[in-house]
């Protein structure tokens, strides 16, 4: 699996536990728990991420000013999601924090497959890309497995 696959298919757990937040249909009590669910995948994501796909790219001096981009909006998406676990699921401030949190994602994700991807691919071989995916993934499956202890 290249690491642009191993991302992608992260970014869709991601996609379905934010939409989540907003569903209107779930309990305060599933909305908690899917924010709860979502911080741990974006925590490791991020920094299984900025190990194996930013920081091999920013060797490349083309790419430093994108990649630094795309680690501030991980420290971004970090606020937003301490501001929602502030937040009482209950209450009517949760709906605008978690939208704002859906958009401010999302925008990371599409950008990230789209432009950050467009760049890797003119730096990264194919014996890279599928190397720095199965690292991606080991060090996924690592910072989560921590979680379950
Ligand atoms: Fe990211
Ligand atoms: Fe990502």
């Amino acid at each position: 699996m290249t690491i642009y696959e191993a991302i992608c298919d992260d970014h869709a757990q991601q996609r379905t536990l934010v939409g989540r937040l907003v569903d209107l249909q779930s309990s305060p009590a599933e909305r908690s728990a899917a924010l709860g669910a979502l911080c741990r995948v974006l925590d490791s994501h991020a920094l299984a991420e900025e190990r194996c796909f930013y920081v091999p790219l920013m060797l490349h001096g083309s790419t430093v000013a994108q990649s630094r981009h795309g680690i501030a909006e991980h420290r971004e998406l970090d606020g937003l999601i301490a501001t929602l676990g502030d937040t009482d699921a209950a209450s009517p401030t949760w709906l605008p924090a978690a939208r704002r949190l859906q958009r401010r994602l999302e925008h990371h994700l599409t950008e990230e497959e789209g432009e950050m991807f467009v760049l890797a691919r003119e730096i990264l071989d194919p014996g890279e890309s599928a190397h720095l995916g199965r690292r991606f993934l080991e060090e996924i499956h690592f910072e989560r497995g921590r979680y379950r202890h």
